[in-house]
């Protein structure tokens, strides 16, 4: 389901979100204008939104404004800069999650980026779909390696949710919260969302797969199918950013607290973590297979499980376990 070396070409020439012919596509690829029709039906197959009209060509409707490494390579924070390897960017993958666990299972070690305009088969926790439009949001894994085995990353994907919200801020956008274990939220709305994947040794050398899919621009039309309160970060921008700019903010602050995370674990990052804490001191239910509890949430402890006090016995809940969502007033 890969978009061709054609189909990228195509892409690019309509990025601008102006008619071009296929005659005029054709002139400049080199192809037939058959060939050109050939390659946009296949593009529409994947669900991007190309329009054509009679006598004017072809459109790709709203424009794109595609991801480009050089400039996500300049926007890096440079103290981080050195521990990429690898940078991959495709145009449509299944999921970038799947592309950077299939090359850890082929041995690839930490330092590999995936970015990707589109996923087929975005995932998001708990078996959920991810909602991911073409070159609109961003959809980015990257491969991380520990030595101290599972245990040590307890607290990870909390430090993940501290990077995303630190990304947010330094777009300029205040406001931001937690809902543990790592939903970014804007407004109470989902905002961005983080998922890991382990692969290798749970008490030994293992392999992390650190997946964020964030929201930055999402139609009404996209949003139709996610099943919860969501926002895209578009409507909170002051200024217009580029989705490279974007990208790069996030990257660095993301590898900015996996290299402080691998020195000082979680405890370091755990304050800044409750300064976002969405539900702290809120009425909560906590589910797991088949069973409800409900609560007074009152913060996380120094690995990241969640304290809550039911009926005045403090219990701790770790992030495998349950969902968590904000609970009628008792
Ligand atoms: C959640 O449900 O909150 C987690 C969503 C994680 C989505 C991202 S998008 C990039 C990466 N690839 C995936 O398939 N999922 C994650």
């Amino acid at each position: 389901m890969a978009i061709n070396t054609t189909g990228g070409q195509i892409l690019h020439i309509l990025a601008d979100g102006k008619f071009h012919s296929g005659d005029d596509i054709g002139a400049v690829l080199g192809i037939s204008r058959a060939a050109v029709s050939k390659s946009v039906k296949s593009l529409k197959e994947k669900s991007i939104e190309i329009f054509s009209l009679h006598g004017k060509g072809y459109q790709l409707v709203g424009g794109a404004d595609f991801l480009d490494r050089d400039s996500i390579l300049v926007n890096i924070n440079d103290k981080c800069r050195d521990q990429i390897n690898e940078l991959f960017l495709h145009l449509t993958i299944e999921s970038t999650n799947n592309y950077l666990m299939s090359k850890a299972e082929e041995g690839a070690g930490k330092g590999l980026i995936c970015f990707s305009e589109h996923q087929t088969a975005g995932k998001g926790r708990r078996g959920r779909h991810w909602v991911s439009p073409f070159a609109k949001n961003i959809y980015l894994s990257i491969l991380w390696q520990f030595d101290g085995g599972a245990a040590e990353l307890e607290g990870l994907s909390l430090a993940i949710g501290v990077a995303v919200a630190r990304a947010v801020k330094k777009l300029g956008v205040n406001g931001v919260a937690l809902k543990w274990p790592n939903d970014v939220l804007l407004d109470n709305k989902k905002l961005a969302g983080v998922l890991l994947e382990m692969t290798g040794d749970v008490s030994g050398e293992c392999k992390v797969v650190i997946g964020v899919g964030l929201n930055l621009f999402l139609s009404d039309a996209d949003g139709q199918s996610i099943d919860q309160p969501y926002t895209a970060l578009s409507q909170y921008l002051s200024r217009s950013v580029g989705r490279s700019e974007v990208a790069a903010i996030l990257l660095s602050e993301i590898l900015l607290i996996l290299m402080d995370f691998e020195e000082k674990g979680f405890s370091s990052i755990r304050d800044e973590w409750q300064s976002y804490d969405a539900l702290l001191q809120q009425w909560v239910t906590l589910s797991s297979v088949g069973k409800q509890v409900s609560g007074i949430s009152c913060g996380i402890d120094r690995d990241g499980g969640l304290l809550v006090d039911i009926d005045g016995d403090i219990k701790v809940f770790k992030g495998g376990e349950v969902s968590i969502r904000k609970a009628e007033v008792k």
